[in-house]
C-alpha cells in the first residue's frame, strides 16, 4: 500500500537544497507518492532536473507552480500564463500527476487533487487575505514577483490572476470522488494560517483588523498577507470535500484542523531558515494505510 509524503517550497537554484533533494534516497520511497505544493525553481532546467529524479525515487510525483516558477527571466516565456502551461507540458512528459487521481484500494483508497492558484493583493477584494500593517510601504516592497511575473494585458490584476486558476480548477470541483479526499495549492487559503501563534491566528480568524509593527521584524515594509493567498482556493478546497488540504508558500510549517479540514505546511524553504529551527527537514508523512498523519492542533 502506498504512503503519501509531501515536502514543498524546495528552492532548488540554493546548491545546498539541489543537493538534498537529489540526496533523497532511491530506493526507499519505491511505492510512494510525493506532493510537492510549489516553489521548486523559476529555471526550466532545474524543474526538469528535480521533477525527473523525483518521478525515479517515488512511485508517484503530484505538483502544481507556485510563484518562483511563473517568473520570467531573459525572455524565457512570453509571459507568465505561457510559462505555467509550458510547465504543466513538462509535467505531462514526465508522467508527473498535474490533476486528480486516486492511490491505494477498497477502504485505503484515498483521492489527490491539485489545486492552481494565485494571491490577491487587492485590499478591497472579498477574497483577498490581506490585513493591513503598520509600516508596509508598496513602493519600497522587495517582493520579486513585481518585478519578474508577466501577465497578459487581459489578466493585468492579481484578482483575474487567482480567478484564472481558480477557473481551471472547476472542473475538479464536480468531479465523483469515491474515498477520503486531499487537495493542494501553492498558496494560503485562510488568515489565521499565516500566524504561528496560535492565540494570534485566533485573533485574525475572529476579525482582528491590523497588524502591528514588531521591533524585531527584519523587513517592516513588507506584508507578507498581501501575497498570501486567496480564500476562494478554500472555498474549492470545502466544495470538493477535502479532508486535508496541503500549501506552500509562507516556508512556515502548520498543521492544523480548521472547521474540519485539516491543515499541513511542510517546507524545506531556505538553509539560513532551517539552521534558525535547526532541524533537518525530511518529507513529511501525510497517509498511511488509510490513516491521516501527524495528528492536527485544533484551532
Ligand atoms: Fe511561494
Amino acid at each position: 500500500m502506498p504512503r503519501i509524503f509531501t515536502l514543498s517550497d524546495l528552492h532548488v537554484d540554493f546548491p545546498a537544497n539541489m543537493d538534498y533533494m537529489l540526496s533523497l534516497p532511491d530506493i526507499k520511497y519505491k511505492s510512494d507518492v510525493l506532493i510537492v505544493a510549489g516553489d521548486i525553481s523559476d529555471s526550466m532546467d532545474h524543474l526538469r532536473t528535480i521533477l525527473s529524479s523525483l518521478t525515479r525515487k517515488f512511485h508517484t510525483v503530484t505538483f502544481v507552480p507556485g510563484n518562483h516558477e511563473l517568473w520570467v527571466r531573459r525572455k524565457s516565456a512570453a509571459d507568465s500564463i505561457a510559462k505555467f502551461h509550458t510547465i504543466i507540458d513538462l509535467c505531462e512528459e514526465l508522467n508527473v500527476q498535474t490533476r486528480p487521481f486516486a492511490v491505494g484500494e477498497a477502504d485505503r483508497r484515498v483521492w489527490i487533487t491539485p489545486l492552481f492558484s494565485w494571491y490577491r493583493t487587492d485590499e478591497t477584494d472579498p477574497d483577498t487575505l490581506f490585513i493591513p500593517k503598520a509600516g508596509e510601504d508598496l513602493e519600497n516592497s522587495p517582493w520579486t514577483d513585481n518585478y519578474l511575473c508577466r501577465w497578459p494585458a487581459q489578466i493585468n490584476t492579481s484578482r483575474r490572476v487567482a480567478d484564472y486558476f481558480l477557473q481551471i480548477n472547476r472542473q475538479h470541483i464536480y468531479q465523483s470522488y469515491d474515498a477520503p479526499l486531499i487537495t493542494f495549492s501553492h498558496f494560503l487559503t485562510r488568515r489565521e494560517l499565516i500566524f504561528g501563534n496560535l492565540d494570534m491566528a485566533r485573533q485574525y480568524a475572529n476579525g482582528r483588523e491590523t497588524i502591528p509593527r514588531y521591533p524585531q521584524d527584519p523587513v517592516p515594509e513588507f506584508n507578507f498577507s498581501r501575497v498570501a493567498g486567496c480564500a476562494q482556493i478554500d472555498h474549492q478546497l470545502r466544495q470538493i470535500g477535502a479532508k486535508v488540504h496541503i500549501y506552500g508558500h509562507q516556508h512556515r510549517n502548520r498543521n492544523r484542523l480548521i472547521d474540519g479540514v485539516h491543515y499541513l505546511s511542510k517546507c524545506l524553504g531556505y538553509n539560513r531558515e532551517r539552521s534558525m529551527l535547526g532541524k533537518t527537514v525530511q518529507p513529511q508523512l501525510v497517509w498511511h494505510d488509510g490513516i491521516f498523519l501527524p495528528p492536527a492542533e485544533e484551532l
